[in-house]
Formats: C-alpha cells, structure tokens, sequence
C-alpha cells in the first residue's frame, strides 16, 4: 500500500522525524525528500507515526515535488536555520578531521621512512611518482616498500643476475644470457614474456616472493647499485653481469623510455628538463656514475663480467661468446650466429616477449610517445644534446671517472657487421 503527500508540510517535530527516520531506515538524507522511500518498522512504532499520519508498517511515503515548507513563524526558521547550521558543522568537523588524520598519516609515514634513512625527493617535474633517496640513490616508491625483502632476498650460488643502470642494454643482455643457458630455447624465447623467464627483482610483476621461489638455476634482473643489492650477494658469489652504457645516449634513451610511461609518471617534461633531472640525480636508480663506477672496481673478481652496450654493439657474436664462457657454456660458431639473429634489435623489437607490448594491455606504457626497443643506437644523443648539454655531461664524467681506467664510446666507428647467414634465419 502506498500514500502520495503532497503539499506536505514538514514541521518541527516531523523534521526531527525525518533525521531518525534517515538513521533508522538506511537511506541517503539527499534522497528522503525527493524518492519513495520505504519505513522502518522500528521507526514507526518508535515515532508513534502510525495514528498521527495513518501509516502502518511497510507504507510507502513519497514525498516527489513536495516543496519543503517549515513551519511559518519566527521560532520555525529559526530552528530550521539551527539544524542546517548544525549539519553543516557536522559535516565540516567530519571533512576537517578526515584532513587532519590524512595530514598526519603522511607526516608519520615521512617520520618512519626518515628514521630508515629514506628521504622524500621533492621535484615539481615527477607529478605522479614518488621519488625517494635511500643511501644517497634515487628509488622509487614501489621499491621502498620492499627494501628489507631486497636486503633479506636469499641469494643462491647458482643464480645468474644480469644488473644495470635503466637503459643500458638490459633486455637485449638478459635475451642472450636466457638463450645460452636454455640451451637455444628459441620456442620459449617468442612465446613467453621476458619478464616470467628472466624477472625484474624489484617490479610487481612477479613479485620478489615470486622470484624468491623460483626453481634453480634462476635468472634474475635487477637495477639495483651494488649498495642495494640482498646482503648475501656477497657470500653466495653467484654470476652477475653488468652492463653499462654511456651516459649520453642513456639520458636520451630514458627520457624517451620516461615519456612511454606517462601513464605511471605523468612525465611531460621537455628534453632538458629530463636532463636536468638526470645531472641532479634525480631519475630511479640514480647518480648513474656511481652505479657503474662501483661495478666496474668490482670487475676483476671471478663472478663478475663488466659489459659495455657499445661492444655488444661493435660485435655482437664476440659478445655472445664472452658471455657464454663465462657462463661455463661455450658454443658452436653456427649457435653464436642462430642467437645472434634472433637478438638483433630489429628481430627484438618485432618479438612480442621482449618489446614490452603487453605494457599497453596493462595500461602502463604510451607507445605513442616512444617503444620500449626505440632506436638501438649508439651516437643519438648527437640529435638531443645542445652545446651545454654536452658540455656538462663531459664535465661530470672527466670528475667522476678520471682515475678509473674507465672510457666510454659516444659512436661507433668499425662496427662487425651483423652476420646473419640464411642458413641461420631458416634455423631461427
Ligand atoms: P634506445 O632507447 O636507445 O633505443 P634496457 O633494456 O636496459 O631498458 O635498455 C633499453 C635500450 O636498449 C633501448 O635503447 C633499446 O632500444 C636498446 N636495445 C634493446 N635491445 C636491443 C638490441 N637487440 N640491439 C640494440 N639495442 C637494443
């Protein structure tokens, strides 16, 4: 049974009707004046509704188009006007205190990553991702909360680590080593993503648990210097590659690779904003010098292979080959020309499980803005750097690295050309 009540006129008394009946019926107050409503028993019986207004339990009152008149009379707008001063100061508190708690829940949250030692990096130009400083490195948020996980990751001797500063030939790295120590898998190589086959330590995807739980021999990625790296790194000694490039086309490649993520890091910063970012070390995984300067006083011990982007560039087969002797795992000439085929940067870019495609499924990546395998270049920055640029960049490296016996190739001049018999595509 339903009453219609138009023209009702809402007194003092139903008012206050109305707030309990909005507590007791569940329903949203912006609704009660204007839908069809249905009463809670226990609001009847409470309010004694039933004889005054001839409802029984269970009646519908709809109050559509009933223009809300208080009682005429001084004392009713009065009221009227305290009650709404009332809900208004209610709802102020209620908004000003959720303020307050969200204030002081990032400000005791800045307090205990400060006691850590990790420090918030303020810069306008990162609109979205949060940048910290750890032992003096640029990290980013995801990996913060995960730094006693990194710290406490249990290391075994057989592992193989391929670690690196951002774009510095890491995929293209990792590919080689995955095919060597799968024996040529080329099947699994074209059809499972590089990331199940060879996980990033401290990304999302597949979680560090995950990688912890992997089966031996694992391959594992990681951007993290030699500071950050898990504790036991050191003892267990297994293999680590790093892989190094130089810092100009670096800085181009992952200002590039920073717009492509502009879904996560809202990036829309120009060249030499970016740039200005990466000489204040202020990019993920940054200062970059000493990234690289730390691996490189390490390169002479047993299990580590120092690589340089711009040699694999210059003769990719005679990389392979490095690599698969240190890896205990020397090759035929015919298997050194099958992977280098496939790792090609042509062939790596067409190849959906190492050009990071599935970025844009996951809504991460803008491959309007540039792709994961971009150039595959060494010399770009020669299209990116102004004079200043080129002059800075010189500045830091004569400072940084001029005791350390370490040269980098800004171009290449006499590269191996790419031997890619037919034999070997039809192989491939
Ligand atoms: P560019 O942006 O200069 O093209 P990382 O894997 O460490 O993120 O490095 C990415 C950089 O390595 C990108 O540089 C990418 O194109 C380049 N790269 C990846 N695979 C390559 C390959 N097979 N040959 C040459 N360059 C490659």
């Amino acid at each position: 049974m339903e009453i219609m009540l138009h023209n009702l006129t809402v007194t003092r008394s139903r008012f206050s009707s109305a707030l309990y009946f909005k507590k007791c019926s569940q329903i949203n107050f912006t609704k009660f004046y204007s839908k069809t409503v249905r009463l809670h028993p226990k609001f009847c019986s409470r309010q004694k509704l039933k004889p005054t207004l001839g409802l029984q339990h269970g009646l519908r009152i709809d109050f559509v188009k009933i223009p809300i008149r208080w009682n005429s009379g001084g004392s009713g707008n009065t009221e009227s006007r305290r009650q709404k001063l009332l809900l208004a100061t209610y709802v102020s508190f209620g908004i000003g205190g959720i303020l307050i708690l969200a204030i002081t829940g990032r400000e005791i949250n800045k307090a205990r990553l400060r006691f850590h030692g990790i420090v918030e990096v303020d810069d306008s130009a990162w609109k979205r991702v949060k940048l910290y400083k750890y032992k003096d490195v640029s990290i980013p948020g995801h990996v913060v909360k995960i730094l006693d996980n990194i710290e406490n990751f249990q290391v075994r001797e057989d592992d193989i680590w391929v670690v690196s500063y951002p774009r510095s030939g890491t995929t293209w790295t990792q590919e080689i080593v995955y095919l060597i120590k799968s024996g040529l898998n080329f099947e699994a190589a074209n059809s499972q993503i590089i990331d199940d086959r060879f996980p990033f330590l401290e990304f999302m995807y597949p979680g560090i648990q995950n990688v912890g739980s992997m089966s031996s021999p694992r391959l594992i990625k990681t951007h993290l210097p030699l500071g950050l790296l898990p504790k036991e790194i050191h003892e267990k000694k297994p293999k680590i590659i790093y892989v190094c490039r130089n810092p100009k086309d670096i800085v181009v490649s992952y200002y590039y690779f920073t717009r492509m993520m502009k879904p996560v890091t809202r990036f829309k910063g120009s060249f030499d904003d970016f740039f200005r970012l990466f000489m204040q070390d202020k990019v993920p995984y940054s200062p970059w010098w000493k990234h690289v300067l730390e691996f490189w006083q390490k390169k002479d011990e047993e299990n580590v292979l120092f690589l340089k982007y711009e040699d694999l560039k210059k003769d990719l087969e005679g990389s392979i080959r490095q690599i698969a002797d240190f890896l205990d795992k020397p090759l035929s000439n015919l298997d050194v020309k099958k992977i280098a085929y496939h790792c090609q940067f042509e062939n790596m870019k067409k190849n959906d499980s190492t050009n990071f495609s599935w970025g844009t499924k996951l809504g991460i990546l803008d491959l309007t803005e540039s792709q994961f395998m971009r150039k595959g270049e060494v010399g770009d920055w020669r299209s990116h750097f102004n004079q200043d640029n080129n002059e800075q960049i010189n500045k830091m490296i004569s400072f940084r690295f001029h005791n350390s016996g370490l040269r980098f190739d800004y171009d290449i001049k006499d590269p191996v050309l790419d031997s890619s018999p037919s034999d070997v595509r039809t192989v491939v």
